[in-house]
């Protein structure tokens, strides 16, 4: 049983899939990212020096057990950083959920994730619209050498796939909700990071779009130009 953050959950469930080639696990994840995220979809994983999630397995739980309760005690920094999962979930699903009462909202964004994987459970398809966001979020990350929430780098993230996408409605739901303000890390790395992202194919980086709430595209093959450009408005000088 893993019980814990989704540090705890990723790093329980490879262990349990590696041990004796695999034995069964449960998740009960007490932060809201693990909630709403890492604990649904039976991706595990653990960094190395080398990167993010380079060593994993895909192992379900035999459960996932959920008790809002948990996030009582769970610091502020750590709810936003649930909540920009929270925002995303809701632009997929074409709903405001982020309006719902925590315990509600963590229900509908948990039985979102799991229909979504369940519909592909090893990530051919539809389960990339989950990855709004996160192209240019991991850029953020890897350029701030980690130094950079994960909720505020997909917050900044979606900012520019909105752009991208023309949804000045979404748009402005991620600015009411999470307020994401531009971050201080070097351009080139950041952009020579997007460039590494395992979704770019011979220079070109293809994205999720998501033009109308509800309804996301992925496998997007943006303009190098645009795509940089986008990037550089995340970035203060
Ligand atoms: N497997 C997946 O599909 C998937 C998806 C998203 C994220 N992840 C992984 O999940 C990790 C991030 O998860 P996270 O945001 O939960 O981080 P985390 O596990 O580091 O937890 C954040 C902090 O909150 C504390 N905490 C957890 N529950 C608490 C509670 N109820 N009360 C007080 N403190 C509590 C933890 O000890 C930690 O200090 C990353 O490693 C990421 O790669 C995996
Ligand atoms: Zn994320």
């Amino acid at each position: 049983v893993g019980l814990g953050g989704g540090c705890t959950t990723d790093l329980a469930g490879f262990a349990a899939a590696t041990y004796m080639r695999g034995v069964p696990w449960v998740a009960v994840p007490t932060s809201l990212v693990g909630q709403v995220d890492a604990a649904i979809g039976g991706k595990t994983a653990v960094d190395l020096p080398g990167g993010k999630n380079l060593v994993g397995a895909f192992h379900w739980p035999a459960r996932v057990v959920i008790d809002p309760g948990t996030l009582e005690t769970l610091p502020e920094q750590e709810l936003r950083n649930g909540m920009a999962e929270v925002v995303k979930t809701g632009l997929l699903m074409g709903s405001p959920v982020w309006e719902q009462p925590l315990a509600e909202l963590v229900r509908r964004c948990a039985a979102f994730k799991a229909g979504v994987c369940i519909a592909d459970p090893h990530d051919r398809g539809p389960r990339n619209q989950l990855n709004l966001g996160h192209t240019f979020g991991h850029a953020l990350e890897a350029a701030a050498g980690y130094d950079l929430p994960h909720g505020q780098a997909v917050a900044l993230g979606m900012v520019a796939a909105l752009q991208l996408s023309g949804n000045d409605e979404a748009l402005e739901s991620v600015r009411q909700q999470l307020d994401p303000q531009p971050v201080r890390v070097d351009r080139d790395a950041a952009w020579a990071a997007l460039a590494r992202d395992k979704k770019t194919v011979g220079g070109t980086p293809r994205l999720v779009l998501l033009e109308r709430n509800g309804a996301p595209t992925w496998g997007n093959e943006v303009p190098a130009a645009d795509v940089r450009a986008a990037l550089d408005s995340l970035i203060s000088d």
